[in-house]
Order: C-alpha cells, then structure tokens, then sequence
C-alpha cells in the first residue's frame, strides 16, 4: 500500500507540472483527494490491514495528503501571480514626460521673473569673484539693528516698520524678528570670513508698511560688500555702474546722491532713470522720471568691527539692489503687487527656459 501510495504521489506531481488554469488544478486535486480520489480509494483498504500496517500507513497516508494539499496551493498563487504579470505588461502605462504629451500640453511652468532676474544678476557678480551667500528670515535683533550700527534707541529703527515677535528672546538676550533688510548677511558674511573678499546676498525681506504700487511688505533685495585693502568711493561707484551696464544690457543714466544709512559712511543713494516711463513720470517713480535703486556707501567702522575685522586694516563698501525694483524696471512692470500675486495671465508672460 506504501508504494501505491508513493506511485500515486509520484503521477500527481507530474501532473500538476503540467497545468495552467486554476480550475484544472482544483480538479486534479479532488481527484486524489476527494471522496473518489486516488489517495481516498487506496485508504479505503485499509480496513483490510493489519494493526501494525496501520501504524505505518496511517502516518505516511496523512504526509502525501499534506505534500498534495501545499504543491496545490504553491501552483494556484504561481498562477495567479503569472496571470497578473501578464496583465501588466499589457497594459503599460508610460508615465515619463513624453514628446507625446509635451507636444499636447503646452500649459506647463516656467520661472518667475524674480527668479530669471536673480538668476541673471548673480551670474554677473559671480563672473566678478563675487560669492553668493544666504541668510534667516527670522533674525535677531543684533544683526539687524545693533551690529548694523543701529542701537536700540536709534530714530534710524523706525525707518524699518518691523515685524517682532513674541517668542522667548535668543540665548544671547535678543529679541527676534523677521529681517527688514539683508544687509543683516554683511555680519554674519564678515563673522565667516578674513578679508579680501567680496559676496552678495539675495533674499527676502519682511516690513510692516503699507502696500501701494511701489511697496510690498515682503519683497527681495541683494546685498553686496567688497572689504579688503585701501578700497575707496570711486571703487565702489565703478562697480556699481558696470553692474548696471551688465544688467540693462546697454547705458543707463544714473545719477548719485548723498544718502544716509547708519552702516556706511559715507553713505550714497543711486537713482536710475525709470524705465517704465523713460523720465516721463509714472507711478513707479511717483511721477519723479527717477527710481532709487541702489543705496550704497563706505562700511562704517562699528560694522566692520561687529563683523570682527579691524578698521584700522581694512575697510569696503556695502550696497543693497532693490531687485523687485529691478525686476520692474527691467520688464516695464507699473506694480509691484503683480509679482506675488499668482496671476498666471501675469506670470505666463515670462516663461523662458
Ligand atoms: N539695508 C538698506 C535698506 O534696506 C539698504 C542699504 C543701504 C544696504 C545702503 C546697504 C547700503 O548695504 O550700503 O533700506
């Protein structure tokens, strides 16, 4: 009985090699297992064993039973798991951004124009030697008011609506807030480096004011400073003049003013003529046919000295590019609410890649 038992087993196992549908394997199943199966027919004599045959077969009878039931579940899930790979690669779905789909959709995204500018800008200082540096939005109040030579009794705060916050002061006692200005990157760039070295910074700013055509209460700035030695004003203006030159791409007529601004000493304001209206007026310029666009100046002393360099070796110039202003200038753009207003019919105007 133990070898018809194991020649059963053995017939079932190529059998079932042979399969391919579920329902073929289900059949093949009860046909030893079932009630009139192989298996059961060869149990049923059993009746006519011995005790001692029993013992042997009972066991052995139990384990093909076993064997049977497991290679018919191995074989239902290798079908099933074949059935669905088949599925798969007949339906595949191309998800790569094809000639295809480009060619149908035309509508995608491109840069801002802040970005293209930006972008445009800090390729001309980095062709200069200039680096590019970036600096937290929230600050604390040393870097930037008190380390810009601005003590906390300065009429000069005001002329920053800040944003304060509530927190916890910083380890260093200080109130924080969100910055006014990048020049607050002067310090930190200074507190990192030896001189010579010259960098910018472009970033976000935050003020408290009230918003019309030329203000925004968050808007984009980039600083700039140059230390090293014996540098001087008519240093500082050629640099600003070929930056202009680079920017507009042709001679754009500047004019200079002296301007006050705690941290440089002397301190400039550099007016461009707007080029919106050409001079005319309008409401960029406030009907003035001029923009200021770059204060700068000679670092004073106490900033260098916040930025642990010694004015008696060294001493640089700083300048702030209102870059919001320049992106206007540069597009003819009369509001600077338009460039953070998500319009796409503004936006998708300047889509270059
Ligand atoms: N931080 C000034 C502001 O936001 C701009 C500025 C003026 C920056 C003169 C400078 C500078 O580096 O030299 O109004």
């Amino acid at each position: 009985m133990i070898d018809k038992l194991n020649e059963a087993y053995e017939k079932f196992q190529a059998e079932i090699e042979t399969l391919s549908a579920q329902a073929d394997v289900l059949s093949l199943k009860s046909s030893y297992l079932g009630k009139k199966g192989a298996v059961s027919e060869i149990l049923k004599s059993l009746k006519d064993a011995t005790p001692e045959e029993r013992k042997e077969i009972g066991p052995k009878a139990n384990e093909i039973k076993q064997e049977i039931e497991k290679l018919v579940a191995k074989k239902l899930s290798d079908i099933e798991l074949a059935q669905i790979n088949e599925k798969l690669s007949k339906n595949k779905i191309d998800i790569t951004f094809t000639d295809a789909v480009k060619a149908k959709n035309n509508n995608h995204g491109g840069f801002h124009p802040r970005t293209l500018v930006q972008q445009e800008v800090e390729d001309i200082f980095l062709s200069m030697g200039f680096e590019v540096l970036d600096g937290p939005h929230i600050e604390t109040e040393f870097y930037n008011f008190e380390a810009l030579n601005i003590p906390g009794d300065h009429p000069a705060r005001d002329m920053q609506d800040t944003f304060w916050f509530k927190d916890e002061k910083s380890p260093e006692g200080n109130k924080h807030l969100l910055r006014t200005h990048t020049s607050t990157i002067q310090v930190r760039g200074m507190q990192s480096r030896k001189p010579p070295f010259r960098f910018i910074a472009p970033g976000t700013v935050f003020r408290c004011e009230r918003t019309d055509a030329s203000h925004e209460m968050v808007f984009q700035q980039l600083e700039g400073m140059m230390v090293g030695k014996d540098i001087s004003v008519s240093n500082l203006i050629y640099f600003m003049k070929e930056i202009l030159t680079e920017i507009f791409k042709k001679d754009v007529e500047v004019r200079l003013r002296p301007g006050y601004f705690p941290f440089v000493e002397p301190g400039f304001e550099l007016d461009i003529k707007c080029q919106v209206c050409s001079g005319k007026g309008c409401s960029v310029c406030k009907q003035v046919g001029w923009v200021e666009l770059l204060p700068c100046g000679m670092v004073h002393p106490n900033v260098l000295r916040a930025g642990g360099i010694d004015p008696e070796e060294y001493n640089g110039f700083a300048f702030g590019l209102g870059l919001d202003r320049l992106v206007m200038m540069k597009y003819g753009i009369d509001d600077i609410r338009h460039l953070q207003s998500g319009d796409l019919r503004f936006n998708s105007q300047f889509k270059e890649y």
